[in-house]
């Protein structure tokens, strides 16, 4: 097994190859949630990019229920309640990344004041595409749902009708031994996921789905190293 000390940079960006069953992008496969953040400032056009990125995600009517409030370093008020609304055991690595976004989302829907069952999935989908952005700007994001969302409500003056949903930490990854040793394992332990055959269906309920069978060349898994 590496030693700590002796990690190379291209152990920062993918700790270790995806054990992948078809072929994915590599933006996908580089992209992961680090805990160890490197204290360089994000350029203010790959913010910007971020942002727009999350700006053209579809939504349910095309609502767009998403709301940003985006804070680095340089915002240290509203930054400091990002930090102070983490659960402890994110906020002792969160802190260091260079940039927190509280992300929200509205409850119903503008025209009609009706329910928006799909506001969360909406807003999830935003992030999931600047995340994928900031992949391909050789940024990360680190999502948390471990935050006290009525602190950030009252101390960031959120109106009713929108709820706080997750904070998340952006920044370019950084050498694992920057964490607190307890994290250092988990930051390049191998990233793990159900096998496809645990929740792609066709015929039945609970059974693997048999396009799962198809043996093109695109589901021959990637080579390891
Ligand atoms: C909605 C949501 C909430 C999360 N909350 C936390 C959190 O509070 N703390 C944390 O360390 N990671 C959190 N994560 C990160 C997940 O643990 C991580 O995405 C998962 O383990 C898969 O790892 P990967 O993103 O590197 O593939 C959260 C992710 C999501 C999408």
């Amino acid at each position: 097994m590496t030693s700590q000390t002796e990690l190379h940079k291209t152990d920062i960006v993918a700790p270790a190859r995806l054990d992948t069953q078809a072929s994915i992008h590599e933006l996908l496969v580089n992209r992961r949630s680090p805990r160890a953040f490197s204290e360089q400032r994000i350029e203010p056009a790959k913010l910007l990019s971020l942002l727009e990125a999350a700006r053209w995600s579809p939504s349910s009517a095309n609502e767009q229920p998403w709301r940003f409030i985006v804070a680095t370093k340089d915002d240290s008020r509203v930054f400091s309640v990002l930090t102070e609304s983490l659960v402890e055991g994110n906020r002792r690595w969160a802190e260091r990344a260079p940039l927190l976004i509280l992300a929200l989302t509205q409850s119903t829907y503008t025209k009609t004041g009706t329910p928006y069952r799909h506001s969360w999935y909406d807003l999830g989908q935003s992030i999931a595409l600047l995340s994928v952005q900031a992949s391909a700007l050789g940024l990360a994001v680190h999502q948390m749902g471990g935050f006290d969302a009525e602190k950030a409500r009252q101390l960031l003056s959120i109106p009713e009708g929108f709820e706080p949903v997750v904070v998340f930490a952006v920044g370019y990854p950084d050498q694992p031994a920057t964490l607190p040793e307890h994290l250092q394992k988990r930051e390049v332990a191998p990233r793990s996921r159900k096998l496809l055959q645990d929740f792609v269906y066709t015929e039945e309920w609970g059974k693997p789905s048999s396009h799962l069978q198809t043996q093109s060349s695109l589901l021959t898994p990637p080579s390891t190293n």
